[in-house]
């Protein structure tokens, strides 16, 4: 069952049927206002954390998702309303018709019921911290009508777990305004005249305004008959204390075929609802600030555009996917319609590895998280694995103290560091790699030697940070050698101690040659040398300890038991260390087929890879919770989506370009547009995991967007299946594709020159570069950083 299309000119998903089986969401805004909004306009906006400064409620967890940013429409003669989003007000689909158009950071609503076309298009203008909501009325009805528009959101109380709780203080410590077409919002108890005041302002002088949402709504009614719309004009009331909302109202006359537009503006800062509502009351800074916004995506989707024989790719690549691994860079994984930010801050290994994407696209945002990461990261070397990079960045001092009124203090310098046995054993690893591809795409050598402080005192070199990581994983190691589990390792539910994780030994051979690289790229030979030695002994360790014949095993309890071998029943075979066998290059080839062919035998399905199988149905605390989570459902038997790119790269390492595609095809959400019966989720966005094969709802997709997978599917795609990516000595074209076919074409830009890379595939074979030529010269090796601002083209023909 289909309910919309991909729109690719426009870089849009188009919902042509709102009663989607879960809401499907977009994000606004690209700095540090972000609203969260669904296909229906419920949803919240916050300032630079959904934790501490939210601008309007959400209430989790409800069968709505409500309440939102929406506008309701009357007719003033009949007393007929309805909602421009479908909800809240759902009007019959057999009387109203919707459409919803969710671009690349804006989301444009638009209803025909009743003789109106309306349109509302939401958005936050780059440099404000703001989302206008501009809207146009059209009657397409042949008699005059007389259209009451009202706007309605609901002011949060500034901190998530007050807006759950009616915190006390919160509820009395509040209130609402008005002036000259703004509705102001102030928490009392917040003196910045910035982060202490919201606003709802109109493009009109309203006719009427109400701050109290009990006023706005009435009693025993909610968002769907508020009695301000069903009477056709709000109370003006505005005062202190309870819960607020923002309401601004105005009557218009349209003759059959006229047209209005008119907007409102939701932001935060005490006299910015003043400024705003002047500036946008000029609806050519509104489309200027709208097509600034086209600009920011078209800038950042023009780095990699790839036409291939595969349009799920395509479309993905082109857009959706970098979109996605840019939100998770630019938000982090804590603001959704799950998180929905009572968590918050940077989980080390997730934001280490989503910043492994977008270099190309971000590298400001790259290098801040980069920067925030090191900072969290201790002197022994480990990192931090949940933290608020407040806690470490002089920049940010200031906006600490103003954060919340009375919930959830800052914690002390000592309670900010914890111990070995919170410490995950993979997290910093992550940062090694992500830290070089960094430098490999602008080209800032000069970044290792910036000193960077620890988060427990003291400061080293970036470089230092490095090898810090490096030697905390060769010192945390067990009997044979294999690196401990700790808390967890990438899999947060497989808590092994003292026991040893398969996966977290490929990490770290990976990282080490990485890093090899690196120190060789900076002429540090010796470094170099003893890493590499390092690195052999891991490799060593990991062919002696954990081939199991068919595949690697996934661990060591610390009793000894080996975890995912041939004669276990269940948590037999694991997704983690076989993929990662092939991809840090430990595994010999025959192993790694071998390893990768067990995975397509026992992980296949075709919603995509399982993350391990049969899932576990004995609770084993020396596993860990896995063990305890319902079989099929997340870390337990499902398919988990954030491995599943490591199998596309190890099967394109292995030059297996069929398998490579045969498992992106199966996870990529654009495949699955068809089947929304079973996938509920977004078809635009990868999911945290699509229930296993051992759930009755196997196929089902849980928590899109916050999740490695669009990073990974972007990485694995781009670098592994298309074969277009980056190395210390330059630019590599070296595909793994099918082998039916016949060639693609890439536009890469790098360090200011773009690259038109045309691949011919005139034998069909899935791997094997025969020549490679740049601007019509036979080359070998990578490709040198061509002079700014130049148009180069370069051919490969695989044989
Ligand atoms: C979640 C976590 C991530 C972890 C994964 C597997 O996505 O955010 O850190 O690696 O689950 O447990």
């Amino acid at each position: 069952m289909k309910y919309g299309y991909f729109d690719n000119d426009n870089r849009e998903y188009v919902i042509t049927r709102p009663d989607v089986p879960a809401p499907w969401t977009n994000y606004l805004g690209t700095e540090k206002f972000c609203t969260v909004i669904s296909h229906n306009a419920g949803g919240y906006s916050f300032y630079k954390s959904p934790e501490y400064n939210r601008i309007t409620k959400f209430r989790p967890n409800a069968t709505f998702d409500r309440p939102g940013h929406y506008v309701y429409l009357r007719d003033d003669i009949s007393g007929d309303y309805w909602s421009i989003s479908w909800q809240p007000v759902a009007k019959s689909l057999d009387e109203a018709k919707y459409e919803v158009r969710h671009g690349l950071s804006y989301s444009k609503f638009k209803c025909e019921y009743n003789g109106i076309t309306a349109q509302k298009t939401l958005f936050v203008p780059k440099g404000e911290d703001a989302e206008i909501w501009d809207i146009v009325l059209k009657n397409d009805s042949d008699t005059p009508r007389t259209i009451s528009a009202f706007s309605f959101v609901e002011f949060s109380f500034s901190h998530i777990q007050s807006d759950n709780q009616n915190h006390q203080m919160s509820l009395y410590s509040s209130g609402t305004s008005y002036h000259d077409g703004v509705l102001l919002y102030d928490l009392y108890y917040n003196t910045n005249e910035y982060e202490g005041f919201y606003y709802l302002a109109s493009s009109f002088e309203p006719d009427s305004y109400d701050g109290q949402r009990a006023s706005f709504i009435g009693l025993y009614r909610d968002e769907a008959n508020p009695i301000a719309v069903e009477k056709g004009r709000c109370s003006n009331h505005v005062q202190t204390c309870y819960n607020q909302c923002g309401a601004l109202h105005k009557q218009l006359t349209l003759q059959p075929g006229e047209e209005v537009r008119f907007n409102f503006i939701l932001g935060l800062g005490k006299h910015e609802g003043a400024r705003l509502r002047e500036k946008y009351q000029n609806f050519t800074n509104v489309d200027a600030a709208f097509n600034e916004i086209k600009a920011h995506w078209d800038t950042r989707c023009n780095k990699f555009r790839v036409k291939s024989p595969n349009p799920g790719l395509d479309t993905m690549i082109n857009a959706w996917t970098l979109y996605q691994a840019e939100t998770c860079v630019v938000w982090s994984r804590f603001a959704s319609f799950i998180e929905v930010g009572g968590r918050t801050g940077l989980g080390y290994r997730d934001t280490a590895q989503d910043s492994m994407a977008v270099p190309h696209t971000n590298p400001q945002m790259t290098k801040k998280r980069i920067l925030d990461l090191l900072r969290g990261q201790v002197k022994e070397g480990y990192g931090l694995h949940l933290f608020d990079p407040d806690w470490f960045d002089p920049e940010m001092e200031d906006v600490a103290p103003s954060k919340s009124p009375t919930v959830v203090p800052t914690p002390s310098d000592e309670d900010k560091i914890h111990g070995l046995a919170d410490t995950c054993s993979d997290d910093a690893l992550w940062l090694v790699p992500t830290i070089c591809r960094y430098v490999m795409e602008t080209g800032e050598t000069g970044f290792f030697d910036e000193v960077i402080t620890y988060a427990d005192g003291g400061e080293g070199t970036v470089y230092e940070h490095m090898t810090r990581i490096l030697d905390f994983s060769a010192r945390h190691v067990g009997q044979t050698g294999i690196c401990k589990g700790l808390r967890a390792d990438w899999n947060d539910c497989l808590n092994l101690g003292g026991g040893e994780s398969a996966m977290v030994s490929f990490l770290h051979y990976w990282a080490l040659q990485e890093f090899v690289d690196c120190a060789n790229f900076l002429g540090k030979h010796s470094d170099a040398d003893k890493y590499a030695t390092m690195a052999e002994g891991v490799r060593q360790a990991c062919e002696t300890h954990l081939w199991d014949g068919d595949w690697y095993i996934r661990g060591i309890t610390k009793n000894g038991e080996k975890i995912g071998t041939s004669i276990q029943t269940e948590g037999k075979v694991h997704l983690e260390s076989n993929t990662w066998a092939v991809v840090s290059g430990a595994a010999s080839p025959e192993r790694g087929r071998k390893a990768m062919d067990s995975v397509d035998q026992y992980l296949y399905s075709p919603y995509g890879l399982h993350l391990n199988a049969p899932s576990f149905a004995t609770p084993n605390d020396d596993i860990g919770f896995v063990t305890r989570v319902y079989q099929g459902v997340k870390e337990n038997g499902a398919i988990f989506s954030h491995p599943n790119p490591w199998a596309w790269v190890a099967e394109a390492k292995l030059g297996r370009g069929d398998q490579a595609m045969k498992f992106y095809d199966a996870l990529n959400p654009y495949n699955q547009n068809d089947m929304i019966e079973v996938r509920h989720a977004e078809p635009y966005s990868y999911v945290q995991f699509v229930m296993g094969r051992d759930h009755l709802d196997h196929g089902r997709a849980n928590h899109p967007w916050l999740t490695g997978s669009s990073g990974w599917a972007y990485i694995a795609a781009t670098n592994w299946i298309l074969g277009v990516r980056l190395s210390f000595d330059g630019l590599i074209v070296d595909p793994c594709i099918p082998t039916d076919w016949p060639g693609f074409e890439v536009t890469r830009e790098w360090r200011g020159a773009t690259y038109h890379i045309r691949v011919e595939n005139p034998v069909h074979v899935s791997k094997g570069v025969k020549s490679i030529s740049l601007n019509g010269e036979d080359i070998e090796g990578a490709i040198t950083p061509q002079a700014e601002g130049s148009v180069n083209t370069i051919t490969v023909v695989m044989g």
